[in-house]
């Protein structure tokens, strides 16, 4: 008999549902929230109410489109943190109160687990190999910057971490400055291809061991736009194709430095990137040239599974439910991963 696994995410701006058999995805429905491109950012209050009329018709459509009935669900899979708190609320409140009349397992989920294990999503239509354990991930996202090292399914350790800003904030902030729009990830990714990556040069963090900083080089960019720009109003508009291109390296740089440290130190060939940024062109060519070059096995997930989503959590919460973990109608949602 098969498990069929319920995963619900609401982290953060996307209400998503997906449902599992056993590791192969059903189904994987994602309502992405646009009320916040007019702000330059995510508002948390408006992401709230936005899950909250999204997440009935979200997981009705995933449950659907996976052919069974709701009392074929063998768990209920469930983002528990890090992300923001009133959006948590509402993934986890509805999560509870489904488990509560299906008389079905709850099983929570700490979102970037989902990430790391993003790449063990199985596709019936689709088959592709998966990394071994250990292998190294590289989880860069919109809140996160991490190296992690991944010895089975339940078991990882963080290697490395931003002190400061992540990386897709630094994309964000630095496109929201530059009067790009946003998120930036996408906007700048789609500039830099057009632009000359040598033509400008931005600082670089000199951060002990395995951690990150990107807090420096948003600065460094944005003083140097701001100082161009004082001399010639027109210098961002005439050079943003080198600028984001620029910058882009700068971060991938960055990035590449750390994880070649990390897989050196630990020697593991394994190597997975995920999160909203590993959706970046510049940074999948570079890791998969880096890998032909070192002799390392590259994993990169299908764009669909790079951001949020909840068929990372239905796999997650899977490996949890198989190894009997499950939790009460009491547990309430953590926005930050100490609590956890
Ligand atoms: O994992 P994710 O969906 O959730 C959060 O952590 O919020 O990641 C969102 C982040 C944003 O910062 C966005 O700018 C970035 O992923 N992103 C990208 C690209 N696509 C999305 N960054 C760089 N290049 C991209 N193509």
């Amino acid at each position: 008999m098969s498990d069929y696994i319920l995963g619900i995410e609401s982290s953060c701006d996307d209400t998503s549902a997906a449902v599992l058999q056993g590791e192969y995805l059903l189904s994987n429905v994602i309502a992405s929230q646009d009320v916040h491109k007019a702000y330059g950012g995510v508002i948390p209050e408006l992401a709230s109410r936005s899950h909250q009329l999204n997440i009935v018709p979200v997981v009705s459509e995933a449950i659907r489109r996976a052919g069974i009935r709701p009392s074929q669900l063998s768990a209920i899979a469930f983002t528990r943190g890090p992300g923001l708190l009133g959006s948590l609320l509402v993934g986890t409140s509805f999560a509870k109160t489904l488990a509560l009349s299906l008389d079905c397992p709850l099983v929570e989920v700490n979102h970037l687990q989902g990430h790391i294990l993003a790449g063990f999503v199985r596709q019936y239509d689709k088959p592709a190999p998966v990394p071994s354990f250990p292998y190294l991930c590289l989880l860069v996202s919109g809140g996160n910057s991490q190296i992690v090292r991944v010895d089975s399914p339940l078991e990882f350790e963080i290697l490395g971490q931003t002190i400061d800003d992540a990386v897709g904030e630094a994309f964000d902030k630095c496109s929201k400055m530059m009067g790009l729009g946003y998120p930036g990830g996408p906007v700048i990714d789609r500039l830099a291809k057009l632009g000359d990556p040598d033509r400008f040069h931005f600082a670089k963090p000199h951060i002990p061991g395995l951690d990150y900083s990107f807090s420096g080089v948003k600065t460094s960019l944005l003083y140097f736009v701001r100082d161009e720009m004082a001399k010639d109003p027109s210098f961002m508009e005439n050079n943003k194709e080198d600028i984001c291109a620029s910058f882009q390296k700068t971060l991938i740089d960055i990035l590449m430095d750390k994880l070649v440290k990390a897989a050196r130190q630990t020697g593991i060939r394994d190597i997975a990137i995920g999160g909203g940024v590993s959706a970046n062109s510049g940074l999948r060519g570079r890791i998969v040239a880096e890998g032909e070059r070192r002799g390392w096995r590259t994993f990169l997930p299908e764009f669909k599974f790079t951001t949020d989503n909840a068929a990372m959590i239905a796999l997650a919460g899977y490996y949890h439910y198989l190894n009997g973990e499950r939790c009460g109608l009491d547990v309430a949602p953590a926005s930050r991963a100490a609590e956890l």
